[in-house]
């Protein structure tokens, strides 16, 4: 069954800052320790491959991509990058010279796996937090779509949908509509969503399609449902996503990687 792990939001700085009081380095390793002890080769839920949804730098920091790159070497199996409104294509690419792109220089991607194509969009808006896709990245969409079959399972980092906090909400999907006239013909080959910048842990469907999002690796933001122009940031604890697909079935486990509190037999 193919598994994946989703990694959302790492907000990179340059190496040896730190991001409203945490390292967020000092996270990503610990994400990668964890996944290695739990999902490495030989272990009871061996990992196929890993997407990172964007927000990976938090100002696009050439050298923050570069020490990115460092740490997903230690990853035994491949990373596939995605492009959040924090992210600078340019130096990214300069980082990891291996990551697609298709005309106009967006990051987007598509390849096969046996619970379904994986397509990977770039939603990023240079020098705007919302996301956006315009017609060359819908149109390149629209192609994929026609010309493969079976179920998808698709990653932006702007989640189309509002999730009822004003403020992060604003910075959603601009053309959500015109996503979901691409989509409309495929709804039913659309397995799932999988979103990051909201930094919450939020399930639900946008017109028929399930989706879903993760918290970030480092600070998060509140469930705050007076914050209309603010944005009401906290330390809840990170997480990753750790996903078993099928043809048939989906399942997203939600794994707060930190937590050491003791297990014990029911
Ligand atoms: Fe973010
Ligand atoms: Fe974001």
């Amino acid at each position: 069954m193919p598994t994946f792990i989703q990694l959302s939001d790492l907000h990179l700085p340059e190496p040896g800052a730190l991001l409203y009081g945490l390292d967020p380095f000092a996270r990503l390793d610990a994400a990668i320790a964890d996944i290695l002890a739990r999902h490495g080769p030989g272990s009871a839920c061996p990992v196929d491959f890993a997407v990172l949804s964007g927000d990976l730098a938090d100002r696009g920091d050439p050298a923050a991509y570069r020490a990115l790159a460092v740490r997903l070497a230690r990853l035994p199996f491949p990373s596939h990058l995605m492009v959040g409104n924090h992210d600078d294509r340019g130096a990214l690419l300069a980082a990891f010279p291996a990551t697609k792109s298709i005309a106009g220089g967006f990051i987007q991607d598509a390849f096969q796996t046996d619970a379904g194509r994986v397509i990977l969009l770039d939603t990023l808006c240079p020098g705007a937090a919302h996301g956006e896709l315009c017609a060359g990245r819908l149109a390149w969409l629209d192609t994929e779509l026609s010309r493969s079959s079976g179920p998808v399972l698709l990653f932006m980092h702007h989640p189309p949908v509002a999730i009822g906090i004003a403020s992060i909400d604003r910075l959603r999907l601009a053309d959500a509509a015109a996503l979901l006239g691409v989509l409309g013909p495929y709804k039913a080959r659309v397995r799932h969503i999988f979103c990051g910048h909201v930094h919450r842990p939020v399930f639900g469907q946008w017109h028929g399609m399930n989706f879903s999002a993760v918290r970030g690796l480092g600070h998060q933001l509140a469930l705050d449902f007076t914050a209309t122009s603010n944005f009401p940031g906290c330390l809840e604890p990170p997480c990753y996503a750790l996903v078993r697909a099928s043809e048939a079935e989906l399942v997203v486990h939600l794994h707060d990687f930190l937590d050491r509190s003791a297990t014990f037999n029911l």
